[in-house]
């Protein structure tokens, strides 16, 4: 029997649960607000929605009540306030930086031995801020960003090759920002033949600078930041943990030397199975590559120094 339990039931937080449920990667799903009837309303339209389509999980909402998650094999944390247009994730540090603190306390309460999922932004501050809190070993935080990332990387990607999203392949790693996130260009291909040789260069930097900016374009259109992908995205972490999947995802990892960087969390291309990051993989990257994640170093450190 596995175990999920996602605090926040906003629009990325009930989102993820309703993958979870509808892609059954989970047995037991509970989802937990601090606002009253939300969760529970949420996990019952996405349960009604579960009997249409013939599916066993289990989700149950609840307000701020712990002890209902008590024994998750995973928590997702998505409690805090989204950015609406205008602003950057990095604004959000005062708020979110108190909810995420009292959310990881509670939840590592009742779920002592949790592999812990960091969804609130800014995200790659928010887990180092939980691996600062909890001191849980590094392997059991691990950041959604890349994931989400990666995803708008390939789906532009496949725009510009006119091909199937999924026959395209392509990481963002760096910090989870419009100005930190680095898609590696150099990297993106087309069943395995390179994008650069497919399409020119000017084409295939608008693909990196679309994909860097993709969450403020939604945010833009929509009022506020992006759910679907996101609260999909972070149930695909979920599912690499419980499914002992050994997959290779973009997630923000506590680095100590990996890149050349230590004492922070940051983007970079992860093995996750049951026991969360079970590796980080170093991929060779050039002098330009390497420039790039420094400088999304610096700026990762310098928004982390706020949380002092
Ligand atoms: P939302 O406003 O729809 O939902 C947030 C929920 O958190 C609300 O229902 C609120 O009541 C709840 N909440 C606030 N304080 C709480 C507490 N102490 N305990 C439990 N629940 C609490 O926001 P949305 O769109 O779901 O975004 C959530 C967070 O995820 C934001 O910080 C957003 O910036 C971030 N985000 C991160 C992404 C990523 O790739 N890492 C992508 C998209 C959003
Ligand atoms: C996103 O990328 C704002 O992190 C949020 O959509």
């Amino acid at each position: 029997m596995s175990k999920v339990t996602v605090v926040g039931a906003g629009n990325v937080g009930a989102t993820c649960a309703n993958v979870l449920v509808t892609t059954q990667v989970a047995d037991e799903v509970v989802l937990l607000d601090i606002k009253e009837g939300v969760s529970e309303g949420k996990a019952m339209d996405i349960m009604q929605t579960a009997n249409i389509l013939g599916l066993n999980s289990r989700l149950t909402g609840v307000t701020n009540d712990y002890a209902r998650t008590e024994n998750s094999d995973v928590v997702v944390i998505t409690s805090g306030i989204p950015r609406k247009p205008g602003m950057t994730r990095e604004e959000l540090i005062g708020v979110n930086a108190g909810i995420v603190k009292s959310v990881t306390e509670n939840v590592l309460k009742h779920s002592p031995n949790a592999i812990i999922v960091c969804v609130s932004n800014p995200m790659d501050t928010m887990t180092y801020l939980i691996h600062k809190i909890s001191g849980l070993p590094k392997n059991r935080i691990i950041g959604m960003g890349g994931a989400l990332d990666s995803a708008r990387f390939k789906y532009f990607l496949s725009i510009a090759l006119n091909a199937n999203a999924n026959e395209v392949e392509g990481i963002v790693i760096g910090g989870h920002g419009d100005t930190t996130m680095i898609p590696l260009t150099r990297f993106a291909a087309y069943r395995g033949i390179p994008a650069a040789s497919l399409i020119p260069a000017e084409q295939l930097e608008k693909v990196a600078a679309d994909t860097m900016v993709g969450g403020a374009t939604l945010t833009k259109l929509l009022g506020t930041s992006a759910w679907y992908a996101p609260g999909a995205a972070a149930a695909q972490v979920v599912g690499a943990v419980l499914g002992d999947q050994k997959k290779l995802i973009s997630c923000s990892a506590l680095l100590d030397g990996e890149y050349g960087e230590k004492d922070l969390c940051i983007g970079v291309p992860c093995i996750l199975g049951r026991n969360g990051i079970e590796k980080i993989v170093e991929f060779d990257l050039n002098d330009e590559e390497k420039a790039l994640f420094h400088k999304s170093a610096e700026a990762v450190h310098k928004t982390n120094a706020a949380l002092a």
